[in-house]
């Protein structure tokens, strides 16, 4: 079903990053009715946000040709999500106290339980100002769910926080938005990516994960509401947005993150879906090995890796556990005895050399029952079915605890 979203943009200069929303949410198939504040169109065009949206900008209370003079709720109403990015310091203001002085505040008081986004973008002073901090709370308080503002260098020449978010990572808390909460209040500790074995200080035993699914995993338990920590084996994939991200490079590494962070805090759910190497070079070369004209290559000894995901099902106090299992051949059946083997409830298998480096996979849900297919589609896709049937089980065998 075609989202349809509405975007408010107000007056800053990260109003151009909101053009770049616009064209993203129209490839990702949802319809964008844009809104400008007087001060918007300052800094961007109207016309460069109906080009990009394919539809006129509310831009006045006052427009003729407004369907019935009524625009400043029939907005509102025909939409499913209502986001403003940036939301500027006026904005939050006009927001928390119920002012209604131009189109773009009387469609925030005409909202009604729209779910709404703000996304601040300001000076960091501004940002740091007890009243926007003070109108910030009032909102939140209101049941507005808030994006941002990141750190770091600001159009002003300062640093600090105030930086309106990436468009993709709008992309990614306007997706959170329309998302049931399921894993609020949950846990989630994932493995990802691949895992690089060093053999001397420049070679290394590796594998063709790219860490794609395992990062869109981490995306959808987030988009859910829970609490996400990723350890993240070598990938070129930039860090998840709202996931904190623990970088290692070998197994032995990759296990002592899993368990530190197991210690650190209960976990509701661990998803295994890193490509660890089996074996390692059982002793590290230090320095670089050099090839000696005329002698025979060196020779490799390999040592055995942990397997975190067995370890950590083993645990009298295991979290629900999810594997994953890239096989050649019979799918189903080395699926549920890899299912078994591991002493794990819920197993996602796929044919490895069709799934690594793509964005698209299809895979089977292993569990006690049997085996369900899941068609092919893209990795998100399936992270959000994989998800949901995990938040499922979890739920029905422990309801959310409070904390
Ligand atoms: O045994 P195999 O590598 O096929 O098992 C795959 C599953 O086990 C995946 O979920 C993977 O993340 C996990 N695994 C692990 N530690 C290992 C090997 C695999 O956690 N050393």
């Amino acid at each position: 079903m075609t989202r349809r979203i509405l975007l408010g943009v107000s007056g800053g200069i990260a109003a151009y990053k909101a053009c770049e929303l616009t064209r993203l949410l129209v490839k990702a198939g949802c319809s964008v009715q844009v809104a400008m504040s007087d001060a918007a169109t300052r800094f961007v065009a109207p016309l460069t946000f109906q080009a990009l949206s394919g539809r006129a900008v509310a831009l006045d209370l006052w427009q003729p040709q407004a369907a019935d003079g009524m625009d400043h709720i029939a907005l509102a109403r025909a939409a499913d999500a209502f986001v403003v990015a940036p939301a500027s310091a006026d904005l939050l203001a006009k927001a928390a106290q119920g002012r209604g002085d131009d189109l773009l505040s009387n469609l925030l008081l005409a909202r009604d339980a729209l779910p709404t986004l703000l996304a601040p973008a300001m000076n960091r002073a501004m940002w740091a100002n007890p009243a926007v901090q003070r109108n910030v709370a009032l909102l939140r308080g209101d049941g507005v769910r808030l994006a941002g503002p990141a750190s770091g260098e600001q159009a002003c020449g300062e640093t600090g926080e105030g930086r309106l978010l990436e468009p993709e990572q709008l992309l990614a808390e306007i997706d959170a938005l329309l998302t049931p909460q399921s894993l609020r209040g949950r846990r989630v500790l994932l493995t990802a990516g691949p895992t690089h074995e060093p053999w001397d200080e420049v070679r290394f035993l590796g594998n063709r994960s790219s860490g794609k699914m395992g990062w869109a995993l981490a995306r959808a338990a987030w988009e859910r509401g829970a609490e996400v920590v990723l350890v993240a084996g070598p990938s070129a994939l930039a860090p998840p947005h709202g996931v904190r991200t623990l970088e290692v490079q070998t197994a032995q590494q990759m296990r002592d993150a899993v368990f530190a962070e197991l210690q650190r805090a209960r976990v509701d759910l661990f998803i295994a879906a890193a490509a660890v190497a089996d074996w390692r070079p059982a002793a590290a070369v230090s320095g670089k090995l050099k090839k000696q004209p005329g002698a025979a290559p060196p020779a490799l000894e390999l040592a055995l890796n942990p397997d975190i995901l067995a370890e950590v099902a083993a645990l009298a106090d295991a979290p629900f556990c999810v594997g994953f299992a890239a096989e050649a051949g019979d799918l189903h059946a080395q699926a549920q005895a890899k299912r078994m083997r591991k002493g794990v409830p819920l197993l996602v298998g796929n044919l490895g050399a069709q799934a690594f480096g793509r964005d698209d996979n299809a895979v089977v849900l292993v569990d006690a029952h049997g085996v369900r297919e899941l068609p092919r589609a893209s990795k998100l896709e399936l992270a959000r079915r994989i998800v949901d049937e995990a938040a499922a089980r979890l739920g029905a065998l422990n309801p959310t605890p409070e904390r």
